[in-house]
């Protein structure tokens, strides 16, 4: 039995997934650095630190430098933050969670963004989540699986009591790493998920929880 909804945050509940590309893209820019919008693609889901891995292509440089560089990006991302009010909800989020609510479900977050907190209060929506796991909560970030399985243990739900939302491989890989069932939303790589939709717009709890019974039911 389903009994908790784990959320991805970033091109789940909100798209912040564009102010992290111009933050990066300024820092690039600064740095004479090649970085294009598809190689953003490769930091969706991935924490901070493995994106400037991804963004310097192998280049070296020394750790101060990687901390300057890590605090500025940070800076510049923090301020587009400034900018986010609860309008920045992506469509359909705001009924789905009501829904949730409503069939009794438990709801959390499980992000790689150590300004994930941040996010939620600007969207008016720390309050709804029993469970925020952030940047901050584990060491090892999807795809392993800890931070999910961190958000599990606070919630006090077994695994394959709670669905996982991802917009990401990385977080679809550490869903079902940890044995959550996952939903994948959007145009990324998650058509492993056990249901893969383009956003939540009009989409019902309930409708997903009668698909992942029936999948449970064919196959388990
Ligand atoms: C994830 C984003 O949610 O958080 C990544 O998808 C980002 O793109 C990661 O790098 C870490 O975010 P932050 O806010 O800690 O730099
Ligand atoms: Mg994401």
């Amino acid at each position: 039995m389903i009994k908790a909804l784990i959320f991805d945050l970033d091109g789940v509940i909100t798209d912040t997934a564009e102010f992290h590309y111009l933050s990066w893209k300024r820092l690039a820019d600064e740095e004479n650095l090649s970085f294009t919008r598809e190689d953003n693609e490769k930091l969706r889901g991935v924490s901070r630190r493995q994106s400037l891995e991804l963004i310097l292509k192998g280049r070296q440089i020394s750790e101060d430098t990687a901390q300057d560089w890590m605090a500025r990006k940070n800076r510049y991302y923090q301020s587009y933050l400034e900018t986010v009010t609860p309008a920045d909800r992506l469509p359909g989020v705001t009924e789905f969670l009501t829904e949730a609510r409503e069939l009794g479900l438990k709801l959390a977050i499980g992000s790689a963004s150590r300004n994930a907190k941040t996010v939620l209060e600007r969207l008016d929506l720390l309050d709804v989540f029993d469970v925020v796991g952030d940047g901050y909560a584990v060491v090892n970030t999807k795809p392993a699986p800890d931070l999910f399985v961190w958000v599990a243990g606070g919630l006090g739900i077994r695994v394959v009591e709670g669905v996982v939302f991802e917009d990401a491989e990385a977080g679809v890989d550490a869903a079902l790493q940890a044995g959550f069932w996952a939903v994948g939303i959007g145009r990324s790589k998650v058509d492993h998920a056990h249901l893969h939709l383009p956003n939540l717009d009009g989409v019902k709890v309930s409708e997903v929880l009668a698909h992942l019974a029936e999948l449970d039911s064919t196959h388990g």
